[in-house]
């Protein structure tokens, strides 16, 4: 792509690269050089600046922290095994990005300022991107009101900032779930389809329970009746039972529209793979893995890519699921997607810059 926005740059004194343990990346602990910004002041993006990673000036009024007007995206770079940086599906995080905008209120981030601040940020910092399998540049656009004001109403000025980090996996072995049915992530006309921070919050308590109980995520209910599997929180999830990948639809504006779920749905189309978005509910879930006909549960997202799922609990009843055997349909999607994303399978569906 080509960029020609021209964007002023600060560069760092002096680099953290040279300390940075490229072997032992922990998710999210490490962050690269530089940041990308930009002021929304007036009613226009303005001051594009890359500027050194480094703390922000922050008013004690400033309205994201009290009401929580503040959205952002999650998307990866790889390397080829010619050096060339490549970013999957950048376009549909921009996208997204303007959909929370909307629902939160807060200003779009034209697609040529997201996408040309991330180049250029790349460009300088694509030393970060770390090679080999698995690992990736994990990066992190996001928006957040900048007013100085404690009433109650949508903010005038806004900050767009986009770092990245050098990332291993964020789920480093198979997951453990347990079906939420108390606590609700999401409910209709709610805010569940953002990628928004007052979500993430809430879903903290709920999560840190079930991870005192020895799991590491919730399979969330639809919260009227609790009897619908909705997502996971930190990754949409997908079933196959006796073949066919079930999903929960995103309709109802319960349910992020993961770009890996939509990634993994178009490959499911596009092999013949029997696939319904419809919502699995509780007790289907519970017969399939009663029954033996649940092979596979997996979740996907840009931070968890595909995690197998090992364990679910429903109704305080925990199901291991059947061990994941090399012609499971998530390691066929695993390995399609991987190969796209470091470029050793050809992109036919244009989702590589
Ligand atoms: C992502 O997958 O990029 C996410 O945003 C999930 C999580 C790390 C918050």
């Amino acid at each position: 792509m080509k960029t020609s926005l021209a964007i002023p740059v600060q560069k760092i004194e002096k680099s953290k690269i040279q300390e940075t343990d490229f072997s032992n990346l922990i998710f999210g602990k490490t962050i690269s050089d530089h940041m990308f910004v930009a002021d929304y002041v007036n009613g226009e993006w303005t001051d594009l600046r890359i500027v050194p990673y480094g703390p922000l000036d922050l008013h004690p009024a400033n309205a994201a922290l009290h009401y929580g007007q503040s959205i952002f995206e999650g998307m990866k770079a790889y390397k080829n095994d010619k050096g060339e940086i490549l970013i999957f599906r950048g376009d549909a995080n921009a996208r997204r990005m303007n959909e929370s905008a909307t629902r939160m209120c807060m200003p779009e981030i034209p697609e040529e300022i997201f996408m040309e601040g991330l180049l250029q940020l790349l460009d300088l910092d694509r030393n970060w991107v770390p090679s080999g399998k698995g690992a990736s540049l994990y990066i992190r656009p996001y928006m957040f009101a900048m007013d100085n004001y404690i009433g109650v109403k949508p903010s005038d000025t806004y900050k767009f900032i986009i770092f990245t980090c050098p990332v291993g996996a964020y789920y480093s072995k198979p997951v453990n779930v347990k079906v939420e049915t108390a606590f609700t992530r999401a409910t209709e006309g709610g805010t569940g389809a953002a990628k928004t921070a007052g979500n993430y919050a809430a879903s903290l308590f709920p999560a840190l329970q079930a991870q005192r109980e020895g799991y590491d995520q919730l399979l969330w209910t639809d919260g009227k009746s609790h009897s619908k599997i909705e997502e996971s929180g930190t990754m949409n999830v997908m079933f196959d039972i006796n073949g066919t990948l079930i999903t929960a639809p995103t309709h109802t504006g319960t349910i992020l529209k993961g770009i890996t779920r939509d990634s993994v749905i178009q490959l499911a189309k596009d092999w013949g793979k029997p696939l319904e978005e419809r919502f699995l509910t509780v007790s289907e879930l519970q017969e399939a893995l009663e029954d033996g006909s649940l092979r596979e549960a997996f979740g996907t997202g840009t931070a968890a890519t595909i995690a197998h799922i090992a364990k679910i609990n429903v109704n305080g009843k925990d199901y291991n699921l059947p061990e994941k055997g090399p012609d499971a349909f998530s390691n066929k999607v695993l390995n399609e997607l991987d190969g796209i994303k470091y470029g050793t399978i050809p992109d036919s569906r244009g989702w590589i810059v």
